[in-house]
């Protein structure tokens, strides 16, 4: 008995000392939030969430996967931490919970660079991609496809990536995203930002709904890093 009590103090101080590891999910198709070059996770959330852990004793390791499972595997516990360009929206808060805010953003219209679209692409029987489950989706279904002012195809893409090859093969005519993002691939894709809805959203970091200390912890390393001017070095870095 003694002998699993020492085991277990042993393992518990070693814990303490190196810091947990959380893992976190993420949808790496979201420049320049979080993509991957070489083979390696990069953008505004990756260094936040790496910084965050940095200064409140804790790992992080990176895990992809699609967007619309992100809430999933987090309720599920295979994830601890969601960084995603994730908007605070009521429904989602109702399953899991948010940090402090650590961005805004509105949505935006992409066409592509060569066409002369303008913000009528969506209007009329044209050809709208979003990601699965998005802030973007749900802004096209409701104000576009359940009004019919839209009566073209509507495609829901699992990444952008794949939404933005099948805007510049001309399969879709427009994509409808947040703004920082649309920009970010306008810059690397022939592709150009026609028009900017304004929704007025709030990125938060999220958490399995249980987990107050893991949401403490990120919203005092957010506030540190406030503090010290490191977010604004972030943000310099990225934008
Ligand atoms: N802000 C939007 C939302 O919460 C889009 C986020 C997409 N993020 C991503 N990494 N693909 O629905």
């Amino acid at each position: 008995m003694k002998k699993i009590l020492f085991v277990a103090f042993v393992l518990l101080t070693v814990g303490f000392l190196f810091g947990a590891k959380y893992i976190v999910g993420v949808s790496a198709d979201f420049p320049p939030f979080e993509s991957v070059e070489n083979g390696e996770f990069v953008g505004f959330d990756i260094d936040l969430i790496k910084a965050i852990g940095e200064e409140m004793g804790f790992e992080v390791e990176i895990r992809d996967m699609s967007f619309d499972s992100l809430i999933a595997a987090l309720v599920s516990g295979n994830l601890d931490i969601v960084i995603s360009g994730m908007t605070i929206t009521q429904e989602r808060a109702e399953v899991v919970s948010f940090s402090k805010p650590y961005w805004t953003a509105d949505q935006s219209v992409v066409v592509r660079e060569d066409s002369d679209f303008n913000v009528t692409v969506l209007f009329g029987k044209r050809n709208v991609g979003v990601q699965t489950g998005t802030t973007g989706d749900l802004w096209v279904e409701e104000n576009l496809v359940e009004t019919k002012i839209l009566t073209g195809d509507f495609k829901r893409y699992d990444t952008y990536v794949l939404a933005m090859t099948d805007l510049i093969n001309k399969n879709i005519d427009a994509i409808v995203l947040d703004a920082p993002v649309a920009e970010g691939f306008a810059k690397v894709r022939p592709v150009k930002v026609v028009a900017i809805l304004k929704t007025y959203e709030d990125y938060g970091i999220a958490v399995n709904k249980g987990n107050k200390t893991l949401l403490a912890l990120i919203n005092e390393g957010i506030e540190r890093l406030e503090a010290s001017g490191k977010l604004d070095e972030l943000n310099l870095k990225h934008f």
